[in-house]
């Protein structure tokens, strides 16, 4: 069974619900820009995207989407960063369709990512969030990310940033954790 899939697949093979968790490609991007665009007021470009992509294939970075009926309703990243102390990962965007939001997506997309970076060898994620997107924080809380600096007036020289650590993700602790979200 692949990393990516153990998380979202039940003992008899089923998916959870109606949706699936696979590599972004670039044919995914025809669905996930108008997502992009209503999620953040200073959302990616097509060719953002497209670069995140391309630094997928030297194994810098890895972008998943979740698929409903062949449409995509959410989609995340991350930037692995190598460390001294141990690689990290970082989340560099996860975002779900409005009209499926509160459903879990965002939360398989989590999991199927902090599969991806334990996959990778590390041992931290990161993420910045908005300071107002009280329902992220929830999200990440759950997750075990805690705030541990604020970046002021990060997001169009207003809005300031809280920056989350998650530590030792690669423990059998974490990975109790994951199990326990996942259940
Ligand atoms: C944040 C976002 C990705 C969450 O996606 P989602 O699929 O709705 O999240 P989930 O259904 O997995 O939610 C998991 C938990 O997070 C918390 N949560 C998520 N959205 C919330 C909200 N709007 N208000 C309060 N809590 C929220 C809840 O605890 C929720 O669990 P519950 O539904 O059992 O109460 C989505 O709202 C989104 O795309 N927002 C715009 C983009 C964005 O802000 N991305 C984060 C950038 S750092």
């Amino acid at each position: 069974m692949s990393v990516i899939s153990r998380f979202i697949t039940r003992a008899d093979g089923s998916a959870p619900d109606d949706v699936t968790i696979e590599p972004m490609r670039r044919k995914h991007l025809r669905a996930v820009m108008p997502i992009e665009q209503g999620a953040y007021p200073k959302s990616w470009s097509r060719s953002v995207f497209e670069s995140e992509l391309d630094q997928v294939k030297d194994g810098s970075r890895c972008y998943l989407v979740g698929c409903s009926d062949r449409s995509v309703v959410g989609y995340g990243g991350l930037w692995f960063v190598a460390d001294p102390d141990g690689d990290q990962a970082h989340i560099t965007n996860i975002a779900v369709d409005p009209d499926r939001r509160r459903e879990g997506i965002a939360t398989r997309l989590m999991l199927a990512l902090a599969d991806a970076a334990i996959a990778h060898g590390c041992v931290a994620w990161t993420l910045e969030v908005r300071a107002s997107s009280e329902g992220a924080h929830e999200l990440y809380r759950r997750f075990g990310f805690a705030p541990a600096g604020i970046r002021k007036r990060y997001y169009e020289n207003t809005e300031d940033a809280i920056v989350m650590w998650c530590h030792d993700i690669h423990t059998p602790a974490y990975a109790e954790r994951l199990r326990a979200i996942a259940r």
